[in-house]
């Protein structure tokens, strides 16, 4: 039956079908209040770490990890892949993929690696992911999905949830029951939670840059879902900037999102994270050098962990991530330049961070021989 098909007698089927294959605990839609989006080549380790210490309340995701290194790689490759830290729970496992026997199985790995929650992607438009026959041209294929999240729903425990990010369209067809029939399917092979990120993809002639900014954000749309199905929770993702805005798409009413999720404003200006757990929680807002105290001291147990491994972490790997924190700020600017200077990333030492901190009194003053040295 094709998309658009379907009328609501259908959906009150869905509502009276979906499993309860969840525990209470694990489908709590407070779990699910902030997230921080699955990045690639950004939300590492290393960032979920300045992420969680920026807002401890908050579900953070990997980047996607194809199914291809997790079936054919080693113990060794595995660990490369899937490693985190304890303070990163809740943590969610980001899956690339559209064959059911292998997004079992790394989900299994996943879910014994001790993740919280797996998560597949059916939102990427990249051309790559699109000649894998994954990511958002999955939305085209329902049932396939369906079928692929029953399987990895089969091969976790039950403490596990198995939940899938997309978007609300394909290419120009703003249809709602398109988006509405993919989540209604998916949703009856046992998947409790949509992450919506509430654009179209287009597939043909937009980059994925552009992906995530050319088609319009309709956050209408997810209102309307979270209405037909109300058995399930729904995320929002696209285009949240700040605190404020997280508070206000979350005041509770029938059509609010269960939760919100932050991406790019997060990795950019990323003590807006800190902002938006301080405004939705009403813990203390922690101070930008407490951070970077922190960051500091994982960095050096981290070095120290690590050295001598093939992979060992460097000071530049947890810098990368720290160039927005003192974003719009007083002396953010040289923040930035120093923890991206090649010649003081050199030596490796995370004290870096904290001689290059602006001091909000005599901001830039004690990095001023340094600063001179770099423009010499
Ligand atoms: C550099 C980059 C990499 C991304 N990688 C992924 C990914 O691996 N998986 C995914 O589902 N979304 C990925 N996204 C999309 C984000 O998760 C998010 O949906 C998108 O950026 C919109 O949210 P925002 O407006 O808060 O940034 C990526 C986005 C960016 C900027």
């Amino acid at each position: 039956m094709g998309p658009g098909v379907w009328e609501r007698p259908r959906l009150r089927k869905y509502q009276l079908c979906i499993r309860p294959r969840f525990s209470l605990t694990a489908l709590d839609p407070k779990a699910w209040r902030l997230t921080t989006a699955p990045m690639m080549d950004w939300t590492d380790r290393h960032c979920r770490v300045l992420f969680r210490h920026l807002a401890p309340s908050a579900r953070l995701y990997t980047e996607m990890v194809t199914t291809g290194p997790l079936i054919y790689g080693n113990a060794e490759q595995h660990r490369r892949h899937l490693k985190f830290t304890e303070v990163e729970h809740p943590v969610a496992l980001q899956l690339g993929g559209s064959e059911r026997e292998d997004l079992a199985r790394a989900a299994k790995l996943g879910a014994d690696f001790g993740y919280d929650e797996i998560n597949l992607n059916c939102g990427c438009p990249s051309e790559r992911v699109q000649r894998g026959a994954f990511g958002a041209c999955l939305m085209a294929e329902p049932a396939l999905v369906a079928d692929c999240v029953k399987a990895m729903i089969d091969a976790v425990p039950a403490t596990v949830p198995v939940t899938v990010k997309h978007r609300i369209g394909l290419d120009y067809n703003e249809s709602y029951e398109f988006v509405r029939d993919f989540v209604g399917t998916v949703a009856d092979a046992g998947c409790g939670v949509f992450i919506v990120h509430a654009r179209n993809a287009v597939l043909k002639g937009l980059s994925p840059k552009e992906n995530r900014e050319v088609p319009p954000l309709r956050y209408d749309v997810v209102a309307r879902l979270r209405t037909d199905f109300p058995a399930l929770l729904f995320v929002l993702n696209g285009g949240i900037t700040t605190a404020q805005q997280c508070v206000e798409l979350l005041a509770p009413s029938a059509t609010a999102p269960h939760g919100v999720m932050l991406g790019r404003a997060a990795y950019h200006d990323s003590y807006m994270l800190a902002h938006t757990q301080h405004a939705l929680y009403g813990t203390p807002l922690p101070t930008r050098e407490q951070i970077v105290g922190r960051m500091t001291a994982y960095a050096e147990r981290e070095i120290e962990a690590t050295r001598g491994q093939q992979f060992h972490t460097r000071v530049r790997d947890v810098a990368r991530h720290m160039l927005g924190l003192y974003s719009g700020q007083v002396g953010g600017k040289a923040w930035r330049r120093m923890l991206s200077d090649a010649r003081l990333l050199n030596d490796n030492d995370p004290d870096l961070f904290r001689r290059a901190m602006p001091y909000q009194s005599d901001y830039d003053d004690h990095r001023q021989p340094l600063l001179d040295a770099l423009s010499g």
